[in-house]
């Protein structure tokens, strides 16, 4: 399937957005099932802030997001954007937002039991987590975290997946491998994910890459 036989899963018109000070302007995104999109940049520079932009979080200052054949998708009402986050938006956040005071697996299970689907018990074996299931999230490591967060993600079997920073907790051969699980998965389900990192070699990965400057988006490949 190429470009021009199926649907947008993420388009983004004109976006502009600003706290104290502008961050970025004009930023237009598409993005196709299959594929992948990385951006890069300086910290600070505003990549969280567009992708929790993109991901149904943070309306902008200015522009337009459609999402899932849903159009302009702050225009919506409000139980329609948390019904579209919770059903078909997975995302990976840069400080993981897991239920501390609860165990791995019970945080991987709630996914599951919203999203009707079971718990992939290759995929954590996969991870590598299999043997801190069991265990508080306080009392995991932060690359055993940030590997719940992704399985807890890839188990709710979103559409589109929003990832900041996944592996920056992790080392080089742990992050290839949960990173190749993401990549096999959006390839499987026709699915998309938009990745902010600071990993160059995990930018190159992906489909379309972009660095994050001077309040505009660059394209690198
Ligand atoms: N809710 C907020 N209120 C005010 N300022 C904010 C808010 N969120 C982010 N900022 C500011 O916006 C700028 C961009 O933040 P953002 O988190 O998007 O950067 P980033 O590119 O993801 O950085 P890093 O690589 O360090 O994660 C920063 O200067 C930050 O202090
Ligand atoms: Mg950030």
């Amino acid at each position: 399937m190429n470009r021009s036989q199926s649907h947008c899963l993420l388009e983004a018109h004109s976006i502009s957005h600003a706290f104290d000070y502008p961050l970025f302007d004009e930023v237009d995104i598409k993005l196709y099932p299959k594929e992948s999109l990385a951006v890069v940049g300086k910290s600070g520079s505003g990549k969280s802030t567009l992708l929790h932009i993109l991901s149904t979080l943070l309306p902008p200052l200015k522009g337009i997001v459609s999402l899932l054949g849903m159009c302009d998708i702050y225009a919506l009402p409000q139980k329609k954007l948390l019904l579209l986050r919770r059903e078909a938006v997975g995302i990976v956040f840069q400080s993981h937002y897991l239920f501390k005071g609860f165990s791995a697996k019970e945080n991987v299970e709630v996914a599951a039991l919203l999203a009707k689907e079971p718990i992939d018990k290759k995929l954590i074996e996969r991870f590598g987590i299999a043997h801190v299931m069991q265990k508080r999230v306080s009392d995991l490591s932060g690359g055993e975290q940030q590997r719940v967060s992704i399985a807890r993600v890839l188990t709710k079997k979103p559409k589109i997946i929003f990832a900041d920073e996944p592996t920056g907790n992790l080392d080089s051969a742990t992050a290839k491998e949960v990173m190749d699980a993401v990549f096999e998965y959006i390839k499987e389900h026709d699915a998309a994910l938009f990745l902010v990192t600071h990993d160059t070699d995990l930018a190159k990965r992906c489909y379309h890459l972009y660095e994050l400057k001077e309040r505009r988006l660059h394209p690198l490949q």
